[in-house]
């Protein structure tokens, strides 16, 4: 298994171009199964995640060429079971079932298993798919939906803890092909649903208000090819943010959709950074210091469980004492105590981490547990003393494009080991 080793104390300057998203990457690749035609997918990040559902789509009969950032997809003929052995690496692998379920009216997909981050049920998939019709069993660790004809109707996809973002997105691409008129109430209103509602409606989909907790989907007979260019990734781009206002001098941050990044970069100002903000980059000038400040994860436009992790390490050195409440994921707070072993000071009372700047955190050999868990261990390492050492970055490559090496462009000092055992 690689580590990545962080040599601290380095400053960050200079620009970095953000990749496309990964969380909308995923469910767009997803539906193309919707359709027999060629579609053409630009922007797709070099993830692990991604070439996981490359692996799926092509498992699943579909012809998959990748030139690039550009990936075109077939699926001509496609099976409609998905087996654990390939499903089994990433929980994102549960949005095929709803474009299968579109297209063939029945889908038979390995269930995810539990997930570091807190349990990830898909009641409300399945609760959306019953919605449309179908029928949902489990079955020796498979879900089977199945339906002879796949019904339009009204429900409510809200759950305890609020919108599902890929449950949203998996009964619309069902709902694209059903008879009739479907309408989505308490719809996740995340940026990468409304990049797979545009996608959906280039491949002749009719959908009203993504973007908003109320979605309509009129269906139609069937979809046809379509091309598309994936959104950039608002929670890479909001990691260099952090990365920027910790340890960077002036960086800015190119090929960004600012507007998806309201609420990091207001938690960032009020953390005291300055930042230049214009529609597709964003320039952060760092100040050695960040102001406390009390921050609660929600569904968009709040601010981003995604970001969360980062954001306690920047606050980590803040100067004074913050808090960051988490409502998406309550118990995603590994990184909290691999934090204190570099010497951060946070105590956790059920879902708040109470942090207490310190002035200065140490190196040490720190464990990732998950993707942005991960990440917040390589940020905080960029301003500790010495070095740390980040072991099990195959986290890390799940959904960062190149993170050593984008850091390493604005100065950072980083090394990748290969292949520890
Ligand atoms: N939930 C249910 N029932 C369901 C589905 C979700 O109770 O059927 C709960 C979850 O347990 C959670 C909340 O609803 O408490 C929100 O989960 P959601 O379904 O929105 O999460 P997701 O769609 O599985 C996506 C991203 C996550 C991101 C969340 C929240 C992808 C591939 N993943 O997951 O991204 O944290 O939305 O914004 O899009 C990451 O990139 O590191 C990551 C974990």
């Amino acid at each position: 298994m690689d580590k990545i080793i962080v040599h601290g104390g380095r400053s960050l300057a200079g620009h970095v171009k953000i990749s496309g998203s990964k969380n909308s990457a995923l469910p767009i690749l997803a539906a193309t199964l919707l359709t027999r035609e060629p579609c053409v997918i630009h922007s797709v990040p070099d993830l692990s995640d991604i070439h996981y559902m490359l692996q799926i789509l092509s498992h699943l009969g579909a012809q998959v060429e990748r030139a690039s950032g550009t990936v075109t997809v077939q699926a001509d003929k496609v099976s409609t079971v998905a087996p654990y052995e390939i499903v089994r690496k990433m929980r994102a692998s549960v949005c095929v079932l709803g474009p299968l379920l579109g297209r063939h009216k029945e889908a038979r997909v390995s269930l995810p298993g539990g997930c570091v981050i807190g349990d990830r049920p898909i009641d409300l998939h399945l609760k959306g798919f019953r919605a449309l019709n179908a029928a949902c069993r489990v079955e020796g660790g498979d879900v089977k939906v199945f339906a002879d004809e796949l019904r339009g109707s009204t429900m409510d996809l809200e759950g305890r803890q609020g919108p599902t973002v890929l449950g949203t997105g998996n009964v619309m691409m069902a709902a694209t092909l059903a008879e009739g008129m479907t309408i989505i109430e308490g719809a996740a209103a995340e940026p990468e649903v409304v990049d797979l509602a545009n996608f959906l409606t280039k491949m002749g989909a009719k959908i009203e208000g993504a973007g908003t907790r109320r979605i309509a989907i009129e269906g139609v007979k069937e979809l046809h090819g379509a091309e598309h260019s994936v959104i950039p990734d608002r929670i890479e781009a909001g990691t260099f943010l952090v990365a920027a206002a910790l340890a960077g001098t002036e960086v800015t941050l190119r090929r960004v959709n600012a507007e998806h990044l309201n609420a990091v970069t207001n938690a960032i100002s009020e953390a005291g950074f300055r930042l230049n903000i214009q529609r597709d980059t964003i320039t952060v000038f760092g100040n050695g210091s960040a102001q406390p400040v009390h921050l609660i994860t929600e569904p968009y436009p709040g601010f981003p469980t995604d970001m969360q992790a980062q954001m306690c390490a920047l606050l980590s050195r803040a100067n004074g004492s913050s808090s960051v409440t988490e409502t998406v994921f309550p118990q995603r707070f590994m990184h909290v105590s691999e934090l204190k072993r570099m010497g951060a000071d946070i105590a956790l009372e059920g879902a708040t981490a109470r942090i207490s700047g310190v002035t200065r955190l140490s190196g040490a050999p720190v464990m990732a547990s998950d993707l942005r868990a991960s990440a917040a261990l390589v940020l905080a390492g960029l301003i500790a003393d010495g070095t740390t050492e980040v072991n099990r970055v195959y986290h890390i490559d799940r959904g960062y494009e190149s993170i050593d090496e984008k850091l390493m462009g604005l100065g950072a000092e980083i090394e990748r080991v290969k292949n520890q055992a």
